[in-house]
């Protein structure tokens, strides 16, 4: 979720963060969004469970905590937006990292609306559901399938959900939305925390919960893969190596703390996406066994939020069509407020790159992303012969992301680690009078184990799809 976008808070109000925790807020509700609830469920369910939280949880510590603390000490040091940010600090030959780091967005918004327009969708099947009509979710199965196979259904769907984000971009409704987010953050929380808890007494969850808790490397056939699948979605979750942080860290506060900020960011981020697991994957394992689907429903990928989840919601009677639109309306709430800040940072940039005004900037981002969405909308119906790389379209840019995003993840460490030398990062982190107590880790995560280590799952994966043998791990 995003607090606001990025663009309303003009160069005047740079220091406008009133606090500390406004921008542990701020950036913790960019990092919560469809990241958490529908995208780290499905991929620990295709990546073995256990094995996947392991190592999620140790890149997310790790490299996650040494990629925060340096982008947004670059923003806070740079004072400038991604795009700038590295010309400012004295290399102009790196800023085409600024340059990558907003050409991903642009990639990955369009297909985060198609989400998006899915999750609409699920809000106005509970609404109809609660005011007494039928919203067709008595077979969820069926619904999604069906809905996202429909010839307009998932475009349409997509567009009203980039239309209103972009409208909110141009109204600038920066009030409503923090306030909004106060309330509903730790609303959608409380709901997490008592759905999982609900899940948990569930029989037959116990199956879910040990596969989703105790690692078995010996069902996991491709360490590499999982390391990658994770690597890339730490990225994504924390809204990493697109710029974002760079500019949000632009308006902290120089008094506050970077890695006390950054150690809450990922805290939040990381507790919110397991919680997301805890109240899908036991029901994916009751259901599994309930209806004979076995692997087959475990491996549903970006399915199983808008499958598994109505389903939890069926079996609490008519309690559950006001859970369930609760539960919706708190999802599209995060999703939008997470698009926000993405389309924010693309619509800034484009600004800035052509010279041109708000208006017609938010009107091409628009524009992009409905064209680029349609292919992600349409490739499950009307476009589904269209497989690149053997993927329905969505499926690809999502998986292309988990390339992306560590390749800039990777430059921005070895520039780091490199050319700016980690003192002048370290040095930033201290300008508050702190102690920096994690120097030592910092210097070797930044110039050795995070370069090379996203490079080599990066190699041994081009390796593993292009069937070079001997590297892939
Ligand atoms: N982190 C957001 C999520 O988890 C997605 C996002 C990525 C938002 C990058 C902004 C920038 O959904």
């Amino acid at each position: 979720m995003a607090i606001d976008g990025l663009g309303a808070m003009t160069k005047e109000k740079r220091a406008s963060w009133s606090g500390s925790l406004a921008f542990v807020l701020a950036a913790s509700a960019s990092a919560v969004g469809l990241g958490n609830l529908w995208r780290f469920p499905y991929l620990a369910a295709k990546y073995g469970g256990g094995v996947f939280i392991a190592v999620y949880l140790i890149l997310s510590l790790t490299l996650g905590f040494t990629l925060l603390v340096t982008e947004i000490a670059i923003g806070r040091y740079s004072r400038q937006s991604q795009l700038t940010a590295f010309r400012q600090l004295g290399h102009s030959r790196w800023n085409f990292l600024g340059v990558l780091a907003t050409v991903v967005p642009l990639f990955i918004l369009p297909y985060y609306n198609v989400i998006g327009g899915w999750v609409v969708k699920y809000f106005i099947a509970y609404v109809k559901l609660v005011v007494g009509g039928s919203g067709g979710l008595e077979n969820p199965q069926a619904f999604f399938e069906s809905f996202i196979a429909a010839p307009w259904d998932p475009f349409v769907c997509m567009v009203v959900f980039t239309i209103v984000t972009c409208a909110v971009i141009l109204i600038g409704v920066k009030n409503g939305i923090e306030k909004a987010n106060l309330v509903m953050m730790p609303v959608l929380l409380l709901m997490a925390v008592g759905i999982a808890v609900y899940v948990a007494t569930l029989p037959g969850a116990a199956a879910g919960i040990r596969f989703y808790l105790i690692p078995d490397f010996s069902s996991c056939d491709n360490i590499g893969k999982v390391v990658l699948g994770a690597m890339g979605q730490m990225f994504y979750s924390l809204s990493l190596a697109m710029g974002i942080m760079i500019t949000y860290g632009s308006y902290m506060r120089r008094c506050d703390s970077v890695p006390k900020a950054s150690v809450r960011i990922v805290a939040t981020d990381t507790f919110v996406a397991a919680l997301a697991g805890f109240m899908i994957i036991p029901v994916l394992f009751i259901f599994a066994a309930s209806s004979g689907a076995g692997r087959a429903a475990i491996d549903a990928g970006p399915g199983l939020m808008f499958v598994t989840l109505p389903k939890v919601f069926s079996s609490f009677g008519s309690a559950g069509l006001w859970i369930g639109f609760l539960f919706f309306v708190l999802v599209l709430f995060a999703a939008l407020t997470s698009a926000i800040s993405m389309t924010e940072a693309c619509v800034a940039a484009v600004c800035d790159f052509f010279k041109i005004k708000r208006g017609t900037s938010v009107a091409a981002v628009c524009i992009w992303s409905v064209v680029l969405g349609a292919v992600s909308a349409f490739g499950y119906g009307r476009w589904a012969e269209f497989k690149p790389c053997g993927l329905p379209a969505l499926e690809f840019f999502d998986t292309s992301m988990n390339v992306l995003t560590p390749i800039v993840a990777a430059l921005i460490c070895i520039y780091v680690g490199w050319i700016l030398k980690p003192k002048r990062i370290l040095a930033e982190c201290q300008r508050d009078g702190g102690v920096v107590g994690f120097k030592v880790f910092y210097v070797v995560m930044v110039k050795f184990v995070a370069p090379v280590l996203v490079l080599a799952i990066l190699v041994s994966e081009v390796c593993r799809i292009f069937g070079i043998g001997g590297w892939a791990i």
